[in-house]
């Protein structure tokens, strides 16, 4: 049993998420307990320290290949938990998810052209595409009684743009938490299908779905419309991986893959690590368990949230995720303006969560809040906004 309950500090390292100075520059305040960015408070499975303390004594660190049973393992993986086959000529590494995107940009479309994206979402997509020097096109999500849906006559209007030639989607949703049902992903790709826009489906969260519900990728759609997809995942986030960087794209077109792969190369993009084949090769074949504790763990924390904002401070409005370990919170009900949220988190809570701006210009009073620790440190988190916030509404 792997003991999530455990404190542990990461303020001696350079993580960006616990570092004072890292804090300092991003917040303006080094002195936070952070709630920001998708990196869990968690140790690595014990399996996979002690793999890495081993192939670390090998001493020898010199070039490698990736050998081809790290793809069988994955493959494994995606069949047990999501049904999924996967072809393994049909995947591709590459150095990151994020990186895995701007390729996809650079092949698919010119300088200039348009990328649909949903806010809110998660904010690198829309810096992705801007660094791209290509436009992003906003289809916002709509947002019913606490529940957020695409706006799909919206996207076909997007999508028929002339200059439109992709879409990113985020599945499950980066911050609302919505795992997309069968009949949205059927209708999103079939919209770009008809429109010539290539579906970049980014599934690094697909691990993290509560409930019981079903992930359903992208890759399962009928043929027709896969064709016309990437799906983008990767082992960071499922195992807390994400400072050994390593994306895994799925291509359902062997044309762009095989663009995608002469890009790689061009770019000398394609080297191997050698402590990330371990860590593939251990999570993969043994990090199950530890991922299934894992997942419980999280879905207490979320109901702990849940219970403790609907008793003690209802005007905090929580969007249950059906997925991801990040939660999207409005504080609208106190009618901030500007940035006075952020103003109260961080220098009257003390606490550092994304701010609601940086998934998009009308999310100001909203933050984001990632549940990825230790129950104790989420009880530090709610008693601070229960006390800053609950303070104001008396
Ligand atoms: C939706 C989403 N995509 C991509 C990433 C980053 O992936 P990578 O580090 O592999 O670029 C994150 C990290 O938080 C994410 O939430």
């Amino acid at each position: 049993m792997s003991n999530f309950d455990e404190l542990h500090d990461r303020k001696n390292s350079h993580s960006v998420k616990w570092n004072a100075e890292f804090l300092d520059k991003m917040f303006g305040k080094g002195d936070v307990l952070p709630f920001w960015v998708a990196d869990m408070d968690f140790r690595a499975p014990e399996k996979l320290i002690s793999n890495l303390k081993e192939r670390a004594e090998h001493g020898f660190y010199g070039y490698e290949f990736r050998p081809d049973h790290i793809k069988e393992k994955i493959i494994e993986w995606c069949y047990r938990r999501h049904e999924w086959e996967i072809d393994p000529k049909n995947l591709t590494f590459a150095p990151s998810v994020l990186s895995a995107i701007s390729i996809l940009l650079e092949l698919e479309s010119r300088e200039g052209d348009g990328v649909i994206i949903q806010p809110p979402v998660y904010y690198p997509f829309e810096e992705t595409i801007i660094n791209s020097k290509r436009k992003p096109v906003y289809n916002k999500l709509i947002e019913e009684k606490g529940f957020y849906r695409m706006d799909f006559d919206n996207l076909r209007e997007c999508a028929a743009l002339d200059d439109v030639k992709i879409m990113i989607i985020s599945s499950p949703h980066n911050p609302v938490g919505r795992v997309w049902s069968e009949a949205e992903l059927v209708e999103t790709a079939t919209i770009c299908e008809e429109n010539g826009v290539l579906l970049i489906s980014d599934e690094i969260h697909m691990e993290f779905v509560f409930d019981h519900l079903f992930f359903l990728t992208t890759a399962q759609l009928e043929e027709k419309l896969r064709r016309n997809t990437v799906q983008l995942f990767s082992a960071g986030k499922t195992f807390n991986l994400s400072g050994n960087t390593i994306g895994i794209a799925h291509f359902n077109d062997r044309d762009l893959q095989s663009r995608f792969n002469s890009f790689l190369t061009r770019f000398h993009l394609n080297g191997v690590n050698v402590f990330t084949t371990t860590a593939l090769e251990t999570v993969f074949t043994e990090g199950e368990s530890w991922f299934d504790e894992l997942l419980l763990y999280l879905e207490d924390n979320l109901d702990y949230v849940e219970s403790r904002l609907k008793e003690e401070l209802p005007e905090v409005k929580l969007f249950r995720p059906e997925g991801t370990y990040l939660l999207w919170l409005s504080f609208a009900e106190f009618g901030f303006k500007g940035r006075e949220l952020e103003k109260l988190l961080m220098e009257k809570a003390s606490l550092a969560l994304d701010p609601g701006r940086w998934f998009g210009e009308d999310y100001a009073s909203y933050a984001r809040l990632n549940i990825g620790c230790s129950r104790k440190l989420l009880e530090e988190a709610m008693d601070r906004l229960i006390g800053v916030f609950g303070g104001i509404k008396s």
